[in-house]
């Protein structure tokens, strides 16, 4: 579970990081560097935790940089309203994720749930703000949604196991 979330928060800031050399200058700046430093705190948190319990980190973490960046560059290339959708579909996954978690941790492990659940709240304020911010008059939403959602899924299945 903390090697996922640690891939998966580390994948997060490659996204925005891509995002912010795209549009760093422009009218959404502010809001993208806002979230760009949420997902920082949850690398450093999760890192910490992978050190305290000695879980190795996902041996995709290159291709997670690679693959992160790439998709909010190129998201954020088709304009602002791409990229904000792209933070709404990523949300959409992480929400279920954290979700599933914190229901298998009630049980097994109380304070890493509230961990989970915290953060969790942090992502779905991210797709408020993604929402609010013209997400969905991106041209294409549709489809940009159900990509980002399919790559996402797909990143946390693999995290999952290597
Ligand atoms: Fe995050
Ligand atoms: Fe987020």
């Amino acid at each position: 579970m903390l090697r996922v979330d640690h891939a998966g928060e580390y994948g997060a800031t490659r996204i925005y990081q891509g995002q912010l050399d795209v549009l760093g200058g422009g009218r959404k700046a502010g809001e993208i560097r806002r979230m760009a430093e949420t997902e920082k705190r949850h690398l450093a948190r999760f890192e910490e935790l992978l050190h305290q319990r000695r879980v190795r980190p996902t041996l995709l973490y290159p291709i997670w940089s690679v693959a992160g960046y790439a998709l909010g560059a190129a998201t954020a290339l088709l304009g602002a309203p791409a990229a904000m959708a792209c933070t709404v579909a990523v949300e959409d996954v992480i929400d279920e994720h954290y979700r599933g978690q914190a229901e298998y941790l009630a049980e097994a492990d109380p304070e890493l749930r509230e961990t989970v659940l915290a953060f969790r709240d942090d992502e779905l304020a991210h797709r408020e703000t993604a929402l609010a911010h013209g997400a969905e008059d991106a041209l294409g939403y549709d489809l940009i949604s159900a990509a980002v959602k399919a790559g996402s899924r797909i990143a946390i299945w693999l995290s999952t196991r290597l």
